[in-house]
């Protein structure tokens, strides 16, 4: 798949929307799967699913350092990281001026602090095994404001693909590439469901999770192997106004 094969993909965020999608798309794919989030039923449904085969759960916290710990050396076991996709996320929206120091600190924990610790343990596996891919999931209000007043969420997601580039320079003589994407609104239970007449304009109407997906499938493969340190904008036209 990457370059470094027989290794786990290892899925933040599987418990629901665009993570669940990308994990049930890798296993499609014959990957051995360790599907993370901090929702206990999601899992079991998404394992349900997928089965016992090449498919294992892990109920971890982002917020805790520990806990990440414990899953990657769990995926050490498994044979070690090959692909990450961290997408795991939460979102606040709230105006500037009602955004409590908690809601600051709890996206930023989530969204940046938790994408930043997974990044490092997967990259400390894949320098070992001399190589691997990288897709942490942005958004494109990381680079265009959101119209909703989301400032917290706006800025991990910005800090995010900065995050991008300045892993994928660190890491690149190592073999591991980094990239990312930058999703429109699609719905999950984060988005919700999209009016029928968005706020700012989809020139190639509504999306789906699948769309995402198939973007990470396609940064996280061979195909992709010489690209690294991007943020693919995955969005219908969002961004052209
Ligand atoms: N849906 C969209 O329109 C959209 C657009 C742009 C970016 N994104 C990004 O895509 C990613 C996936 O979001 P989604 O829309 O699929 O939402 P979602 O709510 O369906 O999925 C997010 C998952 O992250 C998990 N999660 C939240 N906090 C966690 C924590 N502390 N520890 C472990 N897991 C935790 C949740 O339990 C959930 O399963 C997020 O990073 C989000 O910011 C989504």
């Amino acid at each position: 798949m990457t370059g470094a094969a027989g290794g786990v993909v290892v899925v933040t965020g599987a418990a629901s929307g665009i993570g669940r999608a990308a994990a049930v798309a890798f296993h499609r794919q014959g990957a051995v799967v360790m599907a993370m989030d901090v929702n206990r039923a999601g899992l079991a449904d998404l394992r349900s699913e997928l089965g016992d085969t090449r498919c294992v759960t892990a109920v971890a916290d982002l917020t805790s350092g520990p806990e990440i710990v414990s899953v990657f050396s769990q995926v050490e076991g498994m044979g070690g990281c090959e692909v990450l996709v961290n997408a795991a996320g939460i979102g606040v929206s709230l105006p500037l001026l009602d955004h409590a120091d908690e809601d600051w600190d709890r996206v930023l924990d989530i969204n940046t602090r938790g994408t930043f610790l997974c990044l490092r343990e997967a990259a400390r596996q894949m320098t070992e095994r001399g190589g691997g891919a990288i897709v942490n999931v942005a958004s494109v209000v990381g680079i265009y404001p959101s119209p909703i007043p989301e400032i917290a969420y706006d800025t991990s997601k910005g800090a995010v693909i900065q995050m991008t580039r300045s892993a994928a320079r660190e890491l690149a003589p190592h073999g591991v590439r980094v990239n990312g994407v930058a999703p429109g609104p699609v719905p999950t239970n984060l988005y919700g469901t999209p009016p029928e007449q968005p706020e700012v304009p989809m020139p190639l109407g509504h999306g789906t999770v699948e769309d995402v997906v198939d973007a990470i499938l396609f940064l996280a493969s061979g195909k992709a192997r010489w690209i690294t340190g991007q943020t693919l904008v995955v969005d219908g036209g969002w961004l052209l106004r």
